[in-house]
């Protein structure tokens, strides 16, 4: 009885004293929010870039990133010279400043607040309901306004452009995509993008190459429009992108649940060397493989679409759209061995770099994916390559550089000229491919 009392009004105490029943925040206003969306933040999270310049420091950032869930690597420690970004929590950044003074690694703090990054990210979101009239790549779009501007553009020119739909995702979201063009004798160019959700500019770049095929007044990418029939799927992982902009913004993988945790890294899944390297067995990871190859539903539709439509659509060029670190990267993924075509593969992605820098300047790396960023298996390029036979294959690290001070959170200012430096790239690859006589 005396519990029963004493229960009761704490209770009330504490739902009043975040929310009324009209749901108006009564104190501490941005907590209040921030509590009801259930929103993960970073507040003081630090970016360190560190270098590794022997084995034992090596070896010690190899166990630290096992143990540590504070700390997310942006890639793993591998090799001496090797630089390195970590984001740190705010409860282990002087625990993790002493380490890197003990063990005397080079570093460089790149932000002292992440939370900054991802408020100022969020203020270049429109809302979920805005007219479609208003997309535009001065700003970041919901899945929901992503997939309703491409029904919006199929109204428009029902004649060159059509709505596909892969099937839904684990959490029962349509993979939607275009296919422009429809000559029949055309080869097809297939792009993918948003695999990893919290890769904004992915998507935003693919809506960009979208438009610019429909729209530009350059004859020669009007000519490309025409003599290519184009396939683009923005988000291949919807779950996971919906759960950046309502949940935890540096969400990566599916939303697959498993036990107590959830996720698949969707690139880490294909059926090609599947769980051979470079990925993790660990569901709490974020480039866990999954339970087996080809697991996730978001894997098998993207795999049924290509295998149903390459034959037939003749594709035969693949890319697919990732940030960050500048890199034009082609297969293989899981082993530094050379495809067939190795030789046209890196000098098609050397004349695409060359041509980014000729337009704005930017540094672009290109090579095979295992050599250029780092060991991995599974991914959705090496299974184009290797498995549908896809004989043009990249994979685009879009902006920033690798020492980003802004990691995946692009500031909405650099969607324009990061979006055409990509499509300046697919423009050069197509066209070297073509003299080559890859489209004949
Ligand atoms: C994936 O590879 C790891 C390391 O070789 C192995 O321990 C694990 O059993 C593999 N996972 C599956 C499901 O085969
Ligand atoms: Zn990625």
């Amino acid at each position: 009885m005396l519990l029963r009392l004493l229960l009761i009004p704490l209770f009330t105490m504490s739902a009043s004293g975040t929310k009324t029943e009209d749901g108006a925040c009564q104190r501490h206003v941005s907590d209040c929010v921030a509590a009801a969306k259930d929103q993960a933040r970073y507040d003081h999270y630090r970016i360190y870039n560190v270098q590794f310049d022997n084995v034992e420091q090596i070896e010690l950032f190899q166990k630290l990133e096992e143990q540590s869930d504070s700390l997310t690597f942006i890639g793993h420690a591998r090799e001496i010279g090797q630089k390195l970004s970590i984001l740190v929590a705010a409860h282990r950044v002087a625990d993790f400043a002493d380490l890197l003074q003990t063990y005397k690694l080079q570093h460089r703090v790149l932000t002292y607040n992440f939370q900054e990054k991802i408020d100022r990210n969020m203020r270049e979101v429109l809302p979920e309901d805005v007219d479609v009239d208003k997309y535009d790549w001065q700003h970041f779009f919901h899945l929901k306004t992503i997939n309703g501007w491409m029904e919006h553009m199929a109204a428009k020119h029902p004649d060159r452009l059509s709505v596909l739909d892969m099937g839904s995702s684990t959490q029962g979201n349509p993979i939607k995509g275009i296919k422009l063009g429809s000559n029949p004798e055309n080869k097809a160019i297939f792009i993918e993008s948003g695999i990893h959700a919290r890769e904004w500019i992915a998507p935003a770049t693919a809506t960009y190459i979208i438009n610019e095929l429909l729209n530009s007044k350059d004859k020669q990418v009007q000519n490309l429009a025409k003599n290519y029939n184009w396939f683009v799927f923005p988000c291949v992982n919807p779950d996971g992108y919906k759960y950046t902009f309502e949940h935890d913004r540096m969400w990566r993988k599916n939303r697959q649940l498993f036990g107590t945790c959830r996720g698949v890294d969707l690139n880490r899944n294909y059926p090609d060397h599947w769980n051979s390297t470079g990925s993790s067995s660990d569901p709490t990871r974020y480039d866990y493989a999954g339970p087996s190859a080809g697991s996730e539903l978001e894997t098998k539709r993207l795999i049924d679409f290509i295998r149903n439509n390459v034959a037939k659509e003749q594709i035969k060029t693949y890319i697919s759209l990732h940030s960050y670190s500048q890199m034009l990267m082609f297969p293989y993924g899981y082993t530094k061995e050379h495809v067939s075509n190795y030789d046209d593969l890196q000098e098609f992605g050397k004349k695409a770099a060359a041509a980014i820098k000729a337009e704005s300047g930017r540094d672009y790396v290109s090579g095979n994916l295992y050599e250029t960023i780092y060991p991995s298996s599974g991914g959705s390029m090496d299974w184009a390559h290797a498995e549908a036979g896809i004989p043009i294959a990249y994979t685009f690290e879009l902006r920033g550089p690798p020492d980003s001070q802004d990691l995946f959170i692009l500031p909405a200012v650099e969607i324009q000229p990061t979006a055409s430096e990509a499509f300046t790239a697919i423009r050069t690859i197509v066209e070297a491919a073509a003299e080559k006589g890859y489209y004949k």
